[in-house]
């Protein structure tokens, strides 16, 4: 975890003036070599399927989230690979880390052209802020006090704006156990902190691997399926999921409205060991 926040945000003009529109990729899991594997699966194969699907909405992105696992293995080339990547994309990109992933080395390896280490975006009537719930050489996330007087002042600065607070962590139970057991610590604070704050309208994550989403007192609680494998909905221990890598389009509404859609790539040839018990 990073305490020493990047405190500058990044304006976007979005394409249209009454919708910004986003792409959410999450837990690409990229191994520094290019042909890693999780669970026999090709990981930079299904990143770059997923970001081509992603490149067909009939409405690009004017900015994409990448809400960490980026790497599985946290090394410099596997930042260096996805910096080069996100950058053939010509989208904003902006991210936050995940428990397989080192802050500090994604600081260094990405954050160059349009990828971005801001953690706070400005775009059309909305902000989106960006939270590290990473602990050190844990599996498990947490919101430090500096993140959440971070988020404490992103939305005091800007009463006006639509708020969508992403993060790596779950902060709410998915009836999983063991993927309950690793979520965000102190979501309860959190929420309390949410809950002063009307005009925050999403929380979106990544770490379930798997696409689920509820909307409770006017907020919208999401996660995104992997860009690779998927985990089983609703499993207690863990169990690797049967469908495809996937991402999240989403439209956030001038008015505060956000619709959005998960889809799946449906065109790759892809094989997972189903054998393997952990990852
Ligand atoms: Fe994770």
């Amino acid at each position: 975890m990073v305490d020493k926040v990047e405190m500058l945000p990044y304006e976007i003009q979005p394409a249209r003036v009454d919708v910004v529109r986003l792409g959410q990729i999450t837990d690409s899991h990229i191994f520094a070599e290019p042909d890693g594997r999780l669970l026999g699966l090709n990981t930079r194969d299904s990143f770059e399927a997923v970001c081509d699907r992603l490149m067909r909405e009939e409405w690009r992105p004017d900015a994409i989230l990448a809400t960490g696992d980026l790497s599985q293995d946290a090394s410099p080339e596997a930042y260096e690979y996805l910096a080069d990547y996100f950058q053939t994309l010509e989208i904003p990109t902006f991210w936050t880390p995940g428990n397989h992933d080192s802050p500090e080395v994604m600081e260094k390896h990405l954050s160059r052209g349009s990828v971005l280490s801001a953690k706070q975006l400005l775009i059309g009537q909305w902000q989106v802020i960006l939270l590290d719930s990473s602990v050190k050489g844990k599996v498990h996330g947490h919101l430090s006090d500096a993140q959440l007087s971070y988020l404490e002042n992103a939305l005091k600065r800007y009463p006006e704006r639509y708020a969508l607070v992403c993060l790596h962590h779950q902060p709410v139970v998915i009836n999983s156990e063991w993927l309950d057991q690793i979520g965000l610590q102190n979501s309860k604070e959190l929420k309390t902190l949410i809950s002063g704050y009307e005009r925050v309208k999403g929380v979106l994550w990544g770490h379930i691997h798997q696409d689920f989403q509820y909307r409770e007192k006017g907020v919208e609680w999401i996660a995104t399926p992997s860009s690779c494998v998927q985990f089983e909905p609703g499993s207690e221990d863990f169990s690797a999921g049967t469908e495809a890598p996937g991402y999240r389009y989403l439209n956030l509404y001038s008015d505060g409205r956000i619709e959005s859609v998960v889809h799946r790539i449906d065109h790759m040839e892809f094989t997972v060991d189903y054998t393997i018990k952990g990852y």
